[in-house]
C-alpha cells in the first residue's frame, strides 16, 4: 500500500503538513516541541489531569455537521488528526490581538494562581461554549470534571464560568425554602462600621461579551477535502511502526486480516496508556475512525444498536435522548448506563473513548461492561469470513477463546435490548473520588419478575474491580431463582455471592475487606431499590420501606455550588489610586489564561541541547553489585551515562548534620533512589536507553518501611526533640480521667501541576552557568550547583520566572536534580534539560511526612485537659532532608488553639527505606494538629460532651503563654471562633443534623468546627500592589519579572507562609530607597509624571535601580531550655464543615464549609481568599482522599493521577462561605497583613472531624460503644469499615500474617 505523502490538519486556523510523520508521536509533544505552541501543558501524560486539553473539530460530509469536542492532547496520535482542526489556547485569544472572554473571565475572577492548569481549564470551557453558548451549571461542572487544579480549590474557576450561564449562581438547594443567596450567611449581620464587606471580587460589567461569531471558523479547505477529495486508505510509517487508516469497511477487514494482531485504535485511551506506561509496542496500528458503519444508531423493535465507533459522550447523549422519549419500563438499562456515563472519566476522555474500545479493552474496572453483561447485550462482529454475533457475557469478558473475537474480527456494533415490564436494572460504583476516578468496585444488577407476584424469574449480577476481569455471580443468581423478593432471599443471596465472588487477602489494589463489603452493600441497595419500585407498583402486595431506610437509595452527589465571600472594605481615607486592599487580579493572570506565561519547559531548545533522565533503584535497601551501561550506551542518540563514580568527590554534600549523595554509591536506600543519569540527544532516546541500564542488586537487611518498624529497630535521625511545660507527671495525679490513644496519618504527594523542570545552559565563557529552574529557593540551587561545579557562586545564575505549583516540594530535591544536571552540562559543555515525568516525580521526590501520634491525656469531668503527654513520629524516609525541622515545627505548633497547662511532647524522625519526605505546605502542623484534635475528640467522648465544648474550654484566653513561653494575644482566636459559630449557625444546624441522623439509618450527617492558631515566622504576588502604593504609581505602570539570583543573590526560601512578607517587605525597602533619591526631583515638579521624573533623574545621573532586602523574621528557639521566640505572629481562624456519608459505601459529600480567618489587614483580599480556600481544599484532600500506597517491598504503587486522587471539582463543598475578620493592627508585618499560604491546610480537618461525627452517629445507633479511632486519610474504605453493620460482619476476614498484603500502611 502506498504511503500517504503527507499528514494534513489545521492548528488554530493554520494548515500543518507533515511529510515524515512518526505514528508514535502524540499531539502534545508535537504542539509543544514542533509547533512551539507551549500553552498546552504536560501534567501527567495519561489523560487524567486535563492540563493538555485542546478542542478537536471535524466535519462530517454526510451529516454536513461539525463536531467540536475537548480532548487530551497527550493521548492523541497525530496520525489520527488528518483532516481535523485543532484549537489550542493560543488559537482563541492572546494579549497581542484580543483575549477571549473565557480567558478574560478566568483571570479577572482570580481563577489562576500558579496558572499551570489554566490553559486546560480555558479550553474545556471554551469547547463547552462552542457547543452550548449558555450552558447550565450541570454542563459546566461536567465540562470541568476532567481538569485538575492544585492551587485554587476551584471556586473562583466555577465563579468565572458561571458568568456564562443563564441561570444564577445559586446553590439550588433551597434549604428551609430559602435560596442560599437570599439568606446572606445565615442572617449574620454585616460587619461593624469600618469593616464593612464587599460582595464581589470582580466586576462583571467590564467583561467582554461572548460573541460566537468571532470564533475561528472551521477551515473551508478541510470541508472541501472531506466533500470532494477521493477517499483512500492513508498510510503513515516510520522505521518502527505503520499506521493505516482505511476508508471502507472492506478495506478495514482486509487490513485486520493482514495484521490480525494490530490494535484497532479509536480513542487511544486504552492503547495509549498501555504503550506509554506499560511499555507495550505495536508495530502496526489500524485506525478505523472514518468507517461510517461504526457510527450507526439503530432503533430496532427489540432495542438499540449502537456503533462501536461512537464515543462515550455520543452514547451518553443518545441514551439521554432515548430515556426522554421511551416509557420508563423500556429504558431501565439505558438509565443505569447513563448513571455511570456521568461519572466515567472526564469530558475529554468520554469524547475520545469509543464504545467499542471500552468493551473490547475489558478493563477489570470498566464501568459499562458489568452492566452490559447483565443486559443480554450482543456484539455484532464482522470479518472477511462474514458476520457473527456473540453475547457480551462473562466468558467474553474473561477472554475465553471460544467466546471472544477472532483476531481478524472487528466489532461493528452492540445491541442493547430494551428492558421488559417487571424488569429492573441498577448500577453501582464506589471510587476514591466521586468523579473521574476508576471504581474500587462497581456493579450491574438486573432482576426480572415477569409478573407482579414478586417471584424472581431471572437475576444477573456482575462486578468490576474485584478480579482481573468483570465477574458475574452466575451460580448465586441461579440459586435464588423462584424465590420471593424479601429479606431472607437477600440474606441468602449475600452469602452466596460472597462465596462465589471471592477475593484473596493479597489481591492487587488492596482494600480487600472493603471490596467484600461493597459487594454485598450494593446488593442490599439493589434490594431496597427494587423493593421500593415494587411497592410503588403494587402497594398492597409489598410492605413499604420504612422512611428511615429510604435514604440509602439517594445519591450524595451534588453538582451545584454556591459561595459567599466577605472581606474588608477600603477605608474612606485611602487614596483612590492606592491598590492595597483591593482584589487585584494576579499580574500574570491573563498570560496564564492565554498560554503566554512561560514555564521552565516552555523555553525553546538551546542549540545542541541534551536531555537528562534518571535510572532509579528498584530495591528498597540493597547493595549495588554491578551496573552494566554497555547496552544503554550503544543506543542511538545516547551521549553519556553518569554514575556516582563520575561525580566522584562532588557526589556528596552536607545537609544539616548528615552527609548525603546525589547518586547512589554502593548502596541504595529506597526504591526511587537516583542511581545514574542518562544523557541523550532527545527525551525519547534518553528514556529508551535508561530502560537498558542493567543493575544487579543484593538485598540488605533490615528493610524498614513503616514507623512501627523504625521504632522496633530504633532507626531515628538525631536529634530527638522535646518540649515540656508545667509538670505533667504531677498533673496526671490530680485529674479525673486519663486516656491513652494513637492516630496514624498518611503522607501526601505535592502534586504540583508542573513537574520538576530545569534547563542548565553553560554560557561558554568564564565557566558561567545559567540555571533556569522551577524552584522556591533560587539561592539554594545556585549554591549547590556552584559547589558541585567547584565554582564561586557568582558564576552560577539561577533564574525562576514562575513556578507551576510547589507547596514546599521544589527546594532540596530540586537542588539534587539541578546539581546532577549542571554537572552533565558542564562536563559536555552543552545545555541540558531535565523534566521529570509525573510518575518519576512522584516516585523520586517524596512528599508530606506520614505521622504516628501517641497521646496520654489527663482531664477533668468538664473536659479541661490538665496534662498531656504526646509522642510524634514522622516517617522521614531514607535521608534527613528537613525531617527534624518538620518534627520541631510539629512540636511547636501542636498546641494549636489550646492552652495545655502541663505538657510534654517528644518527637522523632524515623529513618526508613522510603524516598525522603520533605517540606509541604503547613510543615508538620497539619499532622501535629490532627493528633491534638483527635485527642480532644476522645476526651469529649469520654466526658459525654460535644467536641466543640471541650475545644472551647481548653482554648487560649487573650493574653497567654505558649508551651515555649512566647507570649500571645489570642483575642482574635476567640473572635474567629464566635464569628464562625454564628456564621455557620452551628447550634441550629447541630440540631438539624441530629434530627437527620435519627431519621436516617444508612445516611448520616456530621458537623465539626475546628479552631486555628497558626504561628508564622519561619523564615510575590502582592508585590505589584506594594510597588504601586510605595511609589504612588498606578498599577498599570507596574511590571513584575521572574526572580533571579542576579537581582537578588541571597533571597530566602519562599515557603512557610512568608512569601508575601519576604517579597513584599523587600520590595517596600527598594521602593523607599528609590523614593528617597527621587524626592528632590518630585518636589521640584510635583505635577510631573513618572516619565518626567525618570527623565530628570537620568539627566541628573541619579540611579533608578535599587535592591530591597528582607531576609525573614528573626526567630530563636532554645531546645535545651524548651523556650524561645520562634514566631513573629499568629494567624487565627476557624472552620465549620458539614458532611453527609453513605454508611453502605463509605462515600461522603462536603455539604457546607464556613471559614473565618483573621488576615490582619488584607493587602489583596482575592489573593488571601484564594490562599485560604486553595489550602483548605488541599487539606481536605490530605485528610480524606489522598492516599499513597506502597508495596511490602517499598515500591510506590500510586504514581499518577489515575491512582492518586487529589480533590477535583466534584469535591468542592456544595456551599462555601469565607469571611475575613475586620482588620487588626500587626505592626511588624507588611501593612499589617498576615501570611496565609499554609494555615488553611489544617482547616481541611474540619471535614475529617465532620465525617468522624457522622460515623460516630452511625456507630451509636448500631450500639457500638468504645472510643472511635479513625486514621487519616478518612477514605471511603475507612468510613465504610467503621460503620460496622450486618454486612461488615458477614464478610470473610483474613488472619493477619496468613497472606502478603498488596500494600503496607507506612
Ligand atoms: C484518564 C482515563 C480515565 C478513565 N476513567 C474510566 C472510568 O472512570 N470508568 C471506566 O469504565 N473506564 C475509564 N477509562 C477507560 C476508558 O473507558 C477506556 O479506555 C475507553 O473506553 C477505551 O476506548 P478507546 O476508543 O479509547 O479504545 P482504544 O484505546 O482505541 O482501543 C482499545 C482496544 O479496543 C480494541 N478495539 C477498539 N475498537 C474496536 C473495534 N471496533 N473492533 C475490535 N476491536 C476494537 C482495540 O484493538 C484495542 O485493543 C478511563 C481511561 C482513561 C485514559
Ligand atoms: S497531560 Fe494530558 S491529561 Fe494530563
Ligand atoms: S492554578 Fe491551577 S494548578 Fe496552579
Amino acid at each position: 500500500m502506498d504511503r500517504t505523502p503527507e499528514l494534513l490538519f489545521y492548528v488554530n486556523g493554520r494548515k500543518v503538513t507533515e511529510k515524515n510523520v512518526d505514528p508514535e508521536t502524540m499531539l502534545l509533544p508535537y504542539l509543544r516541541k514542533k509547533l512551539r505552541l507551549t500553552g498546552t501543558k504536560y501534567g501527567c501524560g495519561g489523560g487524567d489531569c486535563g492540563a493538555c486539553t485542546v478542542m478537536i473539530s471535524r466535519y462530517n460530509p454526510i451529516t454536513k455537521r461539525i463536531r467540536h469536542h475537548p480532548a487530551n492532547a497527550c493521548l492523541i496520535p497525530i496520525c489520527s488528526l488528518y483532516g481535523a482542526a485543532v484549537t489550542t489556547v493560543e488559537g482563541i485569544g492572546s494579549t497581542h490581538t484580543r483575549i477571549h472572554p473565557v480567558q478574560e473571565r478566568i483571570a479577572k475572577c482570580h481563577g489562576t494562581q500558579c496558572g499551570f492548569c489554566t490553559p486546560g481549564m480555558v479550553m474545556s470551557i471554551y469547547t463547552l461554549l462552542r457547543n452550548h453558548p449558555e450552558p447550565t451549571l450541570d454542563q459546566l461542572t461536567d465540562a470541568l470534571g476532567g481538569n485538575l487544579c492544585r492551587c485554587t480549590g476551584y471556586r473562583p474557576i466555577i465563579d468565572a464560568c458561571k458568568t456564562f450561564c443563564k441561570t444564577s449562581g445559586c446553590c439550588q438547594s433551597k434549604e428551609n425554602g430559602i435560596c442560599c443567596l437570599d439568606q446572606g450567611i445565615n442572617g449574620l449581620p454585616e460587619f461593624e462600621e469600618g469593616s464593612e464587606t464587599s460582595p464581589k471580587l470582580f466586576t462583571e460589567e467590564e467583561f467582554l461579551p461572548l460573541d460566537p461569531t468571532q470564533e475561528l471558523i472551521f477551515p473551508p479547505e478541510l470541508m472541501i477535502m472531506a466533500e470532494k477529495q477521493p477517499q483512500r486508505t492513508r498510510v503513515f510509517g516510520s522505521e518502527r511502526m505503520a499506521w493505516f487508516s482505511p476508508v471502507t469497511l472492506k478495506e478495514l477487514l482486509e487490513l485486520k486480516f493482514k495484521y490480525p494482531q494490530a490494535p484497532v485504535v479509536m480513542g487511544n485511551t486504552s492503547v495509549g496508556p498501555e504503550v506509554k506506561f506499560k511499555g507495550v509496542f505495536h508495530p502496526v496500528i489500524i485506525s478505523p475512525d472514518r468507517i461510517e458503519e461504526l457510527s450507526v444508531i439503530i432503533h430496532a423493535s427489540n432495542g438499540l444498536t449502537l456503533g462501536a465507533g461512537l464515543s462515550l459522550a455520543q452514547v451518553k447523549d443518545i441514551l439521554a435522548d432515548v430515556v426522554q422519549k421511551l416509557p420508563e419500563e423500556k429504558t431501565q438499562m439505558y438509565q443505569a448506563l447513563l448513571k455511570h456515563l456521568r461519572t466515567l472519566a472526564g469530558s475529554q476522555i468520554r469524547n475520545m473513548a469509543s464504545l467499542g474500545g471500552h468493551i473490547i479493552s475489558r478493563h477489570p474496572d470498566s464501568d459499562l461492561n458489568p452492566l452490559l453483561a447483565v443486559g443480554n447485550c450482543t456484539l455484532n462482529l464482522l470479518s472477511k469470513e462474514g458476520k457473527r454475533q456473540i453475547p457480551l457475557n462473562e466468558q467474553f469478558l474473561s477472554k475465553c477463546p471460544n467466546a471472544d473475537l477472532k483476531p481478524q474480527e472487528i466489532l461493528i456494533s452492540v445491541n442493547i435490548p430494551y428492558s421488559r415490564k417487571w424488569e429492573f436494572v441498577s448500577a453501582f460504583r464506589q471510587a476514591q473520588r466521586q468523579e473521574n476516578a476508576l471504581a474500587i468496585v462497581n456493579s450491574g444488577m438486573k432482576v426480572f419478575f415477569g409478573e407482579e407476584d414478586g417471584i424472581i424469574r431471572e437475576l444477573s449480577i456482575s462486578y468490576g474491580g474485584i478480579g482481573p476481569t468483570t465477574i458475574c455471580a452466575k451460580n448465586s443468581c441461579q440459586k435464588v431463582i423462584g424465590r420471593h423478593w424479601n429479606e431472607e432471599m437477600l440474606d441468602t443471596a449475600c452469602r452466596l455471592v460472597l462465596d462465589e465472588v471471592s477475593l484473596p487477602g493479597s489481591a492487587p489494589g488492596g482494600k480487600v475487606e472493603f471490596k467484600r463489603t461493597l459487594i454485598i452493600s450494593f446488593l442490599f441497595k439493589f434490594y431496597l431499590e427494587v423493593s421500593q419500585i415494587l411497592k410503588k407498583m403494587n402497594s398492597v402486595h409489598y410492605p413499604s420501606l420504612a422512611d428511615k431506610y429510604a435514604s440509602a437509595l439517594e445519591d450524595l452527589h451534588s453538582r451545584h455550588h454556591c459561595s459567599t465571600l466577605k472581606y474588608q472594605k477600603i477605608g474612606p481615607k485611602q487614596h483612590p489610586e492606592d491598590p492595597v486592599g483591593h482584589p487585584i487580579m494576579h499580574l500574570s493572570g491573563v498570560k496564564h489564561a492565554t498560554g503566554e506565561a512561560i514555564y521552565c519547559d516552555d523555553m525553546p531548545p538551546v542549540d545542541q541541547e541534551l536531555f537528562l533522565t534518571f535510572v532509579t533503584s528498584s530495591r528498597a535497601h540493597a547493595k549495588i553489585v554491578s551496573i552494566d551501561l554497555s547496552e544503554a550506551l550503544s543506543m542511538p542518540g545516547v551521549v553519556d551515562i553518569m554514575t556516582a563514580e563520575h561525580l566522584s568527590d562532588v557526589n556528596s554534600f552536607c545537609f544539616f548534620t548528615e552527609t548525603e549523595t546525589f547518586l547512589a554509591t554502593d548502596k541504595v536506600f529506597c526504591v526511587g533512589h537516583l542511581v545514574c543519569a542518562v544523557l541523550a540527544d532527545s527525551e525519547v532516546q534518553a528514556k529508551r536507553a535508561a530502560k537498558r541500564v542493567k543493575i544487579v542488586y543484593q538485598d540488605l537487611e533490615p528493610q524498614i518501611l513503616t514507623i512501627e518498624e523504625a521504632i522496633q529497630h530504633n532507626s531515628f535521625f538525631k536529634p530527638e526533640r522535646k518540649l515540656e511545660y508545667g509538670n505533667v507527671d504531677e498533673a496526671f495525679k490530680v485529674v479525673d480521667h486519663i486516656l491513652e490513644g494513637e492516630i496514624h496519618m498518611g503522607g501526601q504527594e505535592h502534586f504540583y501541576m508542573e513537574t520538576q523542570s530545569m534547563l542548565v545552559v553553560p554560557k561558554g565563557e568564564d565557566q558561567e552557568m545559567d540555571v533556569y529552574v522551577s524552584t522556591q529557593f533560587p539561592k539554594y540551587i545556585q549554591d549547590i550547583v556552584a559547589s558541585t561545579l567547584k565554582l564561586p557562586a557568582n558564576k552560577v545564575m539561577c533564574h525562576v520566572r514562575r513556578v507551576g505549583g510547589a507547596f514546599g516540594g521544589k527546594v532540596f530535591k530540586t537542588g539534587t536534580i539541578a546539581a546532577v544536571t549542571a554537572f552533565a552540562a558542564n562536563k559536555h559543555g552543552r545545555a541540558v534539560r531535565c523534566v521529570l515525568e509525573r510518575g518519576e516525580d512522584m516516585l523520586i521526590t517524596g512528599g508530606r511526612h506520614p505521622y504516628l501520634g501517641k497521646y496520654k491525656a489527663g482531664f477533668m469531668n468538664d473536659g479541661r485537659i490538665l496534662a498531656l503527654d504526646m509522642e510524634h513520629y514522622n516517617n522521614a524516609g531514607a535521608s534527613l532532608d528537613e525531617s527534624i525541622f518538620v518534627i520541631e515545627m510539629g512540636l511547636l505548633k501542636m498546641d494549636n488553639a489550646y492552652k495545655f497547662p502541663n505538657l510534654r511532647c517528644r518527637g522523632w524522625a524515623c529513618r526508613t527505606n522510603l524516598p525522603s519526605n520533605m517540606a509541604f505546605r503547613g510543615f508538620g502542623f497539619p499532622q501535629a494538629g490532627l493528633i491534638t484534635e483527635s485527642c480532644i475528640m476522645e476526651v469529649a467522648a469520654k466526658c459525654g460532651l460535644s467536641p466543640e465544648k471541650v475545644r472551647m474550654i481548653n482554648m487560649y484566653k487573650e493574653i497567654d503563654q505558649t508551651p515555649y513561653k512566647q507570649e500571645i494575644n489570642a483575642k482574635n482566636l476567640a473572635q474567629c471562633w464566635r464569628e464562625c459559630m454564628a456564621m455557620s449557625s452551628y447550634s441550629q444546624r447541630k440540631v438539624v443534623v441530629e434530627k437527620f441522623n435519627v431519621e436516617n439509618y444508612w445516611k448520616k450527617k456530621g458537623l465539626a468546627m475546628i479552631p486555628l492558631k497558626f504561628p508564622v515566622g519561619l523564615g510575590s504576588r502582592a508585590a505589584g500592589q506594594v510597588v504601586s502604593r510605595e511609589l504612588r504609581m498606578p498599577m498599570s505602570n507596574v511590571h513584575l519579572r521572574g526572580t533571579s539570583t542576579e537581582t537578588v543573590p541571597n533571597a530566602n526560601v519562599s515557603g512557610g507562609s512568608v512569601v508575601a512578607d519576604l517579597n513584599g517587605l523587600a520590595v517596600k525597602d527598594a521602593c523607599q530607597t528609590l523614593l528617597k533619591r527621587l524626592e528632590p526631583i518630585i518636589s521640584k515638579n510635583p505635577k510631573g509624571t513618572w516619565k518626567d521624573w525618570a527623565q530628570t533623574a537620568f539627566n541628573e545621573s541619579i540611579s533608578l535601580s535599587a535592591v530591597g532586602y528582607f531576609r525573614g523574621y528573626e526567630s530563636d528557639m532554645n531546645w535545651e531550655k524548651g523556650e524561645g521566640h520562634p514566631f513573629e505572629y499568629f494567624v487565627y481562624g476557624a472552620a465549620c464543615s458539614e458532611v453527609e456519608i453513605d454508611c453502605l459505601t463509605g462515600d461522603h459529600k462536603n455539604i457546607r464549609t464556613d471559614i473565618v480567618m483573621d488576615v490582619g489587614r488584607s493587602i489583596n483580599p482575592a489573593l488571601d481568599i484564594g490562599q485560604i480556600e486553595g489550602a483548605f481544599i488541599q487539606g481536605m484532600g490530605l485528610y480524606t482522599i489522598e492516599e499513597l500506597n506502597y508495596s511490602p517491598q517499598g515500591v510506590l504503587h500510586t504514581r499518577g493521577p489515575d491512582q492518586y486522587k487529589i480533590p477535583a471539582i466534584c469535591d468542592m463543598p456544595t456551599q462555601l462561605h469565607i469571611s475575613l475578620l475586620p482588620p487588626s493592627q500587626n505592626s511588624n508585618t507588611l501593612y499589617s497583613s498576615k501570611g496565609l499560604g499554609e494555615s488553611g491546610v489544617f482547616l481541611g480537618c474540619s471535614v475529617f472531624f465532620a465525617i468522624h461525627d457522622a460515623v460516630s452517629a452511625a456507630r451509636q445507633e448500631r450500639g457500638l460503644r468504645g472510643p472511635l479511632r479513625l486514621n487519616s486519610p478518612l477514605t471511603p474504605e475507612k468510613i465504610r469499615m467503621a460503620c460496622e453493620d450486618k454486612f461488615t460482619k458477614m464478610i470473610p476476614r483474613d488472619e493477619p500474617g496468613s497472606y502478603v498484603p498488596w500494600n503496607v500502611p507506612i
